[in-house]
This record gives structure tokens, sequence and C-alpha cells, in this order.
């Protein structure tokens, strides 16, 4: 009777919503905890590319209810985009997709304190992907925030309207970014009449009668650990807890009930944005890894900055989530490498250390690395775990020695079926 988990061990895009499409048969209920839209989560089967961004990714198994959780803040032009989208997919998700009453909505005015705010910060700006995250979660903690139940209840107008007015209010001590509020506002308000006819539920009500039920459930995060708010980056972060403990807060269920967290790496590194990346490679090599992994942000398109893996960075977040299995994805992209890199420590105040310091952001770390032969064929044709080449098995049983836990999934494309068990 526990709830298991998938989430990402880096800085986003590892590819959870695989691995959660890949997995969903095995459950009745996937359940997104935390972030918004600012996640993509690329699944690809039948040929057909699918992206979503608050959907949780169990939405394409036929039966399979999924939750939309308390942690989760909901923008709902986005939303309502994407439902639009499965109705051209001819998904039926009426009856399967359950938002939580509590989750907290991102209003148009909170999009543009994001901008704002980015702007002030020029130079330093976090990346964002300016979606409104950040100034939602600053009012949800600052207790201003107006949740997904509200729009049914009255005075939510009265609400919507003090709230904005505050924001218009705050955003005049900032650099003027374009908007056109009163078009932006009536989209957003003809999106709420599509919210209004799906089902809300009191999600920690739910998911607890359904887990003591005995019904399966995967709690499927977003972005990854690296940018949790308290462990992460931070300031170089996003606004919510990404890490296991986020599953607790963000669906109203108890940390005993957590069982497999299965944690996803790709085979080498990458991130979105700005912030500290100790083993990024700004040279040809990280260039091949872009081009090889196609590394174009699924939410904003921008290139994502690409390295090797670091294992003390991986240490840092498979402690942090009490991870009991691995998932590594995008092997196949370094097929052709003749040799692969790994840091194994790191190197800062004059010591070598696994730790990572208080502030990435204001330590020089010099990664110390361990190179790889690289097996130099593709992986197309591998349909089992077994029939890897020798050199890319002794990638992965390297990494596990370091890591302390298995990898039972390997991921060699980002077709479904492209998924290797390790056999237990
Ligand atoms: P998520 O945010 O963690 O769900 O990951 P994204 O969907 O943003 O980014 C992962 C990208 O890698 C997507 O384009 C996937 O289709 C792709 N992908 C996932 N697994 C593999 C894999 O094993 N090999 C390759 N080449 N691509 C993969
Ligand atoms: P998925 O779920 C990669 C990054 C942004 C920026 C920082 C803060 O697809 O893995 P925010 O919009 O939250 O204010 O941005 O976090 N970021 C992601 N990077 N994948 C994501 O989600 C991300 N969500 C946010 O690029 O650096
Ligand atoms: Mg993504």
């Amino acid at each position: 009777m526990h709830i298991d988990v998938i989430l990402g061990l880096q800085w986003g895009d590892e590819g959870k919503g695989k691995i959660v499409d890949y997995l969903a048969p095995q459950y009745q209920i996937v359940a997104r905890f935390q972030g918004g839209p600012n996640a993509g989560h690329t699944l690809l089967f039948g040929g057909k590319k699918y992206v979503l961004h608050t959907v949780p990714s169990g939405i394409f198994q036929e039966g399979l209810i999924n939750v939309v959780g308390n942690g989760v803040v909901l923008d709902p032009v986005v939303f309502q985009k994407e439902l639009s989208f499965l109705e051209s997919c001819a998904v039926e998700y009426r009856t399967r997709l359950l938002l939580a009453r509590k989750a907290h909505l991102i209003m148009p005015t909170h999009r543009w304190l994001d901008a704002a705010n980015e702007a002030q910060k020029g130079k330093e700006k976090i990346g964002s992907t300016l979606k409104g995250i950040g100034p939602t979660y600053m009012d949800k903690t600052g207790r201003n925030g107006i949740r997904l139940g509200d729009i049914v209840m009255t005075g939510f107008e009265s609400y919507y309207k003090q709230l904005k007015a505050k924001h218009l209010s705050l955003l005049r001590i900032y650099p003027e970014v374009p908007f056109d509020i009163e078009q932006e506002e009536s989209v957003w308000f003809e999106s709420l009449e599509k919210l209004r006819k799906l089902q809300f539920i009191d999600c920690e009500y739910y998911i607890n009668e359904a887990v003591s039920e005995g019904q399966k459930v995967l709690a499927e995060g977003a972005q990854g650990s690296m940018l949790d708010v308290d462990f992460g980056t931070y300031p170089f972060v996003t606004s919510s807890n990404t890490v296991t403990a986020g599953v607790c807060t963000g669906l109203g269920v108890a940390p005993a009930r957590i069982g497999k967290v299965i944690g996803i790496t790709k085979a080498y590194c990458t991130r979105v944005g700005g912030g500290p990346f100790p083993t990024e490679l700004e040279d040809a090599t990280g260039e091949e890894l872009r081009k090889q992994g196609h590394e174009f942000g699924s939410t904003t398109g921008r290139p994502r900055r690409c390295g090797w893996i670091d294992l003390p960075q991986l240490r840092y977040t498979i402690m942090l989530n009490g991870v009991t299995s691995l998932c590594m994805t995008k092997i196949d992209v370094l097929d052709h490498f003749e040799t692969l890199q790994a840091a194994t420590a790191y190197r800062y105040e004059g010591r070598e250390t696994t730790q990572l310091p208080f502030d990435l952001c204001k330590t020089d770390v010099q990664p110390v690395y361990t190179t790889f032969e690289g097996w130099q064929q593709s992986l197309a044709d591998c349909t089992t775990y077994e029939a890897l080449p020798h050199n890319a098995k002794q990638y992965i049983s390297s990494l596990e020695n370091v890591l302390e836990v298995p990898f039972d999934m390997i991921s060699t494309g980002p077709e479904r079926e492209k998924l290797l068990l390790k056999a237990q």
C-alpha cells in the first residue's frame, strides 16, 4: 500500500515523461505533485510525439486515472490548450483527469511579474521559463494565492481583482515589460470555463483512500532535484520542492506511504537556463552532445547546456530522495564517442571531496574525471540489457559502484519501447 515515485536527479529533462508513460500500465493512478507548465514532458509512441506540461504522463494509457495534485500550480490557459490537444488526439480525459481543489492558479499578472522580475535581474537572471511559477508560489506561501477550488466559490471575482490590483502596484517598481492585460485576462477567464467542467477532488482524501483500497499510485515529478528550492543550486532553481519530500506535501500523503523511488538521470548531463553546472562543456564535445541528444528545451525551445555525468551531484540527489532504483536515459546519445568522462569528485578550496559546497554559485569547483572507453556502435538493435556492448555495460556498472544503487532501466531511444530492463 505504497506510492511509488519517479523524479529527475539532475537539472530537469532527464526523460521523466517517457519513463512514466512506460511504467503507467503497472499503476491505476498517476499523479503530478509539484511544478507547473514550466515542465515539458515528451512521450513518443506510434510514430508520434506528445509534449505535456501540466497533464500527467499517464493520460495516454486507457482507463488510468491522472491527478493534478495540490502542490501543482496550474495555468488555465496552458491547461486548456493541452486539453484541446488531447481532444485532437481523440484521448478521452474527462472521466480520467482529476484536479486538486487546493492547487494554486497562475494568473496573467503572475506571468507578467515573472518577466519583470527577470528583466530587473539583468545578467543575473535565473533563465525562468516565464510561466509565472515563482510569483504564483510566492503568493501561495505569502498566503495570498487563489486556488482552483475558489473558482466555483462566491467571492472568486473579488479575490481575483484584489490580487490583480496588488500585482499591478508591485509591477510599478519593476522595469516595464510588454503585456496586454485585457487580452490576456479575457483568454484566462474563457479558459476557466473549460476548467469548471472538469472533476475537482480533495486530493489528500482521494489519494489516501485509493492507496488504502490497494490501488497502485505513481507520483510523477517535474523539473529535477538540482532545481529544488531548498537543495538545488539556489537561487538558480525553481520554486517548488522537486524531491521526494514534495510528494508528501504535493499530494497530501504521509512519508510512510512512500514506496519505490525511481531516480532518472541522463547518461550525461544537461541544464537549461542560468546557474552553476560543474561538468558543463563549452567546447566541441558539448556541442556534439547537444547535437546527438537534440538538446533543445521542450517548453521554451532554448538550447540546453551539456556536459559529462556528475557523480558527486548524483550521489547528493540520490541521498536527498531516498532513491531505490535508477534509470539511465539517452545512453544512445553517447554511441559515437571514442571516450567518455564522469566526474567522480570535486576539487575546491584546496581539497578533493565528493560533497557539494554550500554554494555552487560562489565556489570555483573543478571536477575530477574518470575516463571510460566508448562503445562506438549503435545501440538501436539492442533489445535486452545483456545485448549491450561490453563497454556500455562497463560504463553502467562503474557508475553503479559509485552511486550504490542499481540501474534497473536503461533507455536507448526516445520511443516508448526503447527501454531495457536489467534482470533483477
Ligand atoms: P522530461 O522533462 O524529464 O520528461 O524530459 P523531456 O521530455 O523534456 O526531455 C527528454 C528528451 O529526450 C525528449 O525529447 C525525449 O523524447 C528524449 N528521450 C527520452 N529518452 C531518450 C533516450 O533514451 N534516448 C534519446 N535519444 N532520447 C530520449
Ligand atoms: P521538466 O519537468 C528543465 C528551469 C528553468 C530555469 C529555472 C527556473 O521538463 O524537467 P521557472 O520557470 O521554474 O521559474 O524556471 O528552472 N526549469 C527547467 N529546466 N526542465 C524543466 O522541467 C524545468 N522547469 C524549470 O530553465 O533555469
Ligand atoms: Mg522537460
